[in-house]
């Protein structure tokens, strides 16, 4: 991609450091894709129309003391309802690409079967109403809300759940077809095996570390299952995996950090990235789990040809570096967000995405998540300012275009997210959007941040 520099703004512009707003002078690459994402669980509610199954998340949404202030999912923004307001929001904004997932149990309600007519109907129309406003559909097939009877034969450590969720998949692409040229299989299967089986504070809830890596491996089984599928149908849509990459940098320089460091690394990103790219699970991360682990046995011959059938780009998600002691503990450098997980580290995202492309090639990369959650309010004048999110956006967006300029083949970006909506564990109360939701009325309000999003479009620069 060629870049040019553009006119507005400079560093020695007094504007800019007074407002968030205030140009830097980052042109992007011509066709470069601007958009904004979310997933089903968390905006859509109507959990229980149209034949639409429970999933897990229904079921720990719904277990006391699981979710902050015991909020649910039931409701969420109602953009099951609201879809077609939330369409001509997109457009207001000039989105170029929208990132959604589809719900799995509205597909199937028990993870199984002839699927629910009414439930595709939904998406297709999502999807019709994308197009005509000039916006590229990107489908996500899993974002967590896996079909409660599915978790109740085992879920995710049980390997038949990859298969079924290849049925699945391949409903979806036989009714949704082409008219989603982008598919992606699995967001973050990371987080469903250190939050829903290490850490405990994402459904299923388990704290089961034997577990957590054979779910890794199924997750990564079915994610190939679904590439293979979508093949079969002999359709021109891309397809690719969701990933969310963790730069890992020593926390000082200790003696072993870097050993340390390495293997932790192995466990944020090599498990999934190797697995699907090099067709091999990073031999590091296999012997610190050692030959019994379930990880290791569950492994049969021909699944990692599977899981590394090629795919035709990488989705990046990329919110917080993490810095790792010799011991093997983690600590934190810079401030966080409101999201304790989260630190505000603009370089780790030039340095995630170069280092994929050093070590993956060169496949085309979009970015699918990217975000910042504030203690936003509406105001009594009817305005929400958020200009922290401008910063973290903007400051992002300038690693984004550096990356670019040094060589990355990154297509698109997507914010996380469209709107405020069910932030897992977290409830209501963090609010993610760049489109302010009023839960209690479900009226939305485009905050200050997405004000200035729509001109970072209409410009293509920062
Ligand atoms: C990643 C997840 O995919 C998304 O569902 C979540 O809301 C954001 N991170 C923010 O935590």
């Amino acid at each position: 991609a060629t870049l040019t520099g553009c006119d507005a703004g400079s560093e020695s512009d007094p504007e800019r450091r007074t407002s968030p707003e205030a140009r830097l002078g980052l042109r992007f690459p011509e066709r470069f894709g601007w958009g904004a994402a979310t997933s089903a669980y968390q905006i859509e509610g109507a959990a229980k129309e149209d034949g639409r199954g429970e999933s897990v998340w229904d079921t720990f949404s719904h277990t006391p003391g699981r979710v902050r202030n015991g909020d649910t999912g039931d409701t969420a923004a109602d953009h099951y309802h609201r879809y077609l307001g939330d369409l001509d929001l997109m457009q207001e904004l000039g989105l170029d690409t929208y990132r959604f997932s589809i719900s799995w149990p509205r597909i199937q309600a028990d993870g199984t079967g002839t699927p629910n007519q009414r439930g595709l109907d939904f998406y297709r129309r999502l999807v019709d109403g994308l197009h005509q406003r000039g916006i590229a559909p990107m489908a996500t097939l899993f974002h967590w809300d896996l079909p409660q009877s599915l978790q109740d034969i085992g879920g995710w450590e049980s390997r038949d759940v990859a298969y079924r969720f290849a049925d699945y998949a391949e409903a979806v692409f036989a009714a949704l077809g082409d008219t989603v040229p982008v598919w992606l299989t699995i967001n973050e299967p990371k987080t469903v095996v250190q939050n829903g089986y290490l850490g405990g504070h994402h459904a299923p809830g388990l704290r089961d570390p034997a577990a957590a890596y054979l779910v890794a491996h199924h997750l990564q089984l079915a994610h190939g299952l679904a590439v293979q599928a979508l093949r079969a149908t002999g359709s021109d849509s891309r397809i690719g995996p969701a990933l969310n990459l963790h730069p890992c940098y020593p926390a000082d320089d200790s003696p072993g950090v870097e050993e340390a460091t390495r293997l932790y690394d192995g466990y944020e990103n090599r498990l999934y990235l190797d697995s699907i790219f090099k067709g091999a699970y990073p031999a590091d991360v296999l012997a610190d789990l050692g030959p019994d682990s379930r990880l290791a046995q569950g492994i049969r011959d021909g699944d990692l040809a599977i899981i590394s059938a090629p795919v035709d780009l990488l989705a990046v998600q990329y919110y917080t570096p993490i810095y790792v002691t010799a011991g093997g503990g983690i600590t934190r450098k810079w401030p966080t967000s409101v999201a304790s997980w989260q630190q505000i580290f603009p370089e780790g995202m030039y340095d995630i995405l170069t280092r994929v492309t050093r070590d993956y090639g060169d496949v085309p990369l979009t970015i699918t998540e990217n975000g910042l959650p504030t203690p936003d309010v509406l105001a009594a004048d009817g305005t929400v300012d958020d200009p922290a999110r401008i910063e973290f956006l903007r400051d992002h967006l300038a690693a984004v275009h550096r990356a670019i300029a040094d060589g990355v083949p990154l297509e698109s970006y997507h914010v996380w997210s469209l709107m405020d909506n069910f932030e897992w564990n977290e409830g209501y109360e963090q609010r993610w959007g760049l489109i302010y939701v009023d839960f209690p009325t479900q009226r939305r309000v485009l905050k200050r941040s997405a004000h200035w999003y729509r001109g970072v479009i209409a410009d293509n620069a920062i």
